[in-house]
């Protein structure tokens, strides 16, 4: 995209990572006339091609409404407003709109989420560079602070008054934090997800959410002729060791109910095979740099709050930086760290609850097959108890 040459030397926030937290960020500080470089390792083809969550909370979406990328996102996000948990052959539905005042959820892609933030960074002439390698931060203290990268062959530095460390959970930013300042906290689940892009209508008009002796399964979809379908598998499995018919007896077994139930099946035109784990880096600010979404925290996929976190971090950010330019306040700057992990522990006791819920534990099935049965039961009888799941499910991000 921008060749090295025409990047400039400076800027007032250098963002490492151009994935939807990165170009966010750069496109919210565009609208408040700060100025930013956005340094991405991948390729803009490798980025929009990158299959990830669909599920976008209200709160994303006002975000990204207000960032001037809700269009496209409007007329082809799907609202939903409602789950389904299913469990014991029977389909419970929780209406998380009638629940939460009328809050819904949309389902819309990641990777088009980042197509329409690339495209706008684009066309506002935004410096956004791809295939650009960071290899030294310096975060400043006093001083300015400075990304050292080569793109398109060249060494370059970029000096700024802040940076943004957007590079995700195997980014370079996160490790700019001293070791003696920094606190990680990882767990790692005993279990990953087969995920499936299935060319076939929706095999139902709301998300179902099945906890089954056999293990997790998820019915999602991308659109009216493509679905996206997860069941609980090994975290090593391979992916391309499945036969698609083994793929699906599995799903329909986890998935069956009484009533006769079964998927809509399709070509299957996707696989992969992701590991579950949850991870919070501690401070997530060290003198100039700032961390938000994956570079600072990971959830399992469980409650889809990967990139609402994200970008709940990044509209943080993105204030605290316009009251410093624009107001000379630092009071945001400075409780920023506190303020994004507060919510990302919320996310995390989420995510790892309804994750626990749901999956097989292979190390102790009884017990807590036990556990869930009685924690499904209470969810999908009281109304308190569906309306704290609603909550979190389709709101958690804002607070
Ligand atoms: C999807 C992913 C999730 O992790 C989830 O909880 C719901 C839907 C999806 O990819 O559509």
């Amino acid at each position: 995209m921008t060749a090295a040459t025409s990047l400039p030397g400076h800027a007032q926030v250098g963002i490492v990572g151009g994935g939807p937290a990165g170009l966010l960020l750069s496109q919210l500080l565009h609208a408040a006339g700060i100025t930013s470089v956005v340094l991405e390792a991948r390729s803009r083809a490798g980025l929009e091609r990158l299959i990830r969550a669909g599920v976008l909370e209200q709160g994303t979406t006002d975000l990204l409404t207000e960032a001037g990328v809700g269009e496209r996102l409007r007329r082809e996000g799907a609202v939903h407003h409602g789950i389904e948990l299913r469990y014991d052959g029977e389909s419970h539905r929780i209406p998380l709109s009638m629940l939460t005042g009328g809050k819904g959820i949309t389902l819309y892609a990641q990777h088009e989420v980042v197509k329409d933030l690339i495209a706008a960074r684009i066309a506002a002439g935004g410096y956004l560079a791809f295939e650009a390698t960071v290899t030294d931060l310096q975060p400043g203290g006093d001083g300015p602070a400075g990304i050292t990268y080569t793109h398109a062959g060249k060494a370059a530095t970029l000096s700024c008054d802040f940076i943004a460390g957007c590079d995700g959970f195997h980014g370079v930013a996160r490790q700019a934090i001293p070791p003696a300042v920094r606190r990680e906290f990882l767990h790692e689940y005993p279990y990953g997800w087969f995920g499936i892009l299935v060319d076939a209508p929706p095999s139902s008009p709301e998300l179902i959410y099945a906890r089954h002796a056999r293990g997790f399964a998820l019915v999602s979809t991308r659109s009216a002729t493509l679905q996206r379908m997860y069941f609980q598998c090994s975290p090593t499995e391979d992916a391309q060791g499945w036969r698609d018919g083994d793929i699906w007896r599995e799903l329909e077994q986890r998935l069956a109910t009484r009533s006769g139930w079964r998927p809509v099946e399709g070509p299957i035109v996707q696989r992969d095979v992701v590991s579950l784990r949850s991870f919070v880096c501690e401070p997530m600010q060290y003198g100039r740099l700032f961390l938000a979404g994956d570079a600072a925290h990971i959830v399992p996929p469980t409650g889809a709050k990967g990139l609402n976190l994200a970008a709940a971090d990044v509209r943080t950010l993105a204030q605290a930086l316009v009251a410093h330019y624009h107001e000379g306040r630092s009071d945001l700057l400075d409780s920023y760290s506190g303020r994004c992990l507060q919510r990302a522990w919320r996310a995390q006791r989420f995510s790892s609850w309804l994750t626990t819920l749901l999956h097989t534990d292979p190390t102790q099935p009884d017990f807590e097959a036990r556990l869930q049965l009685a924690d499904l039961q209470h969810l999908t009888s009281s109304k308190a108890a569906a309306t704290a799941l609603a909550e979190n499910y389709v709101d958690l991000a804002r607070h």
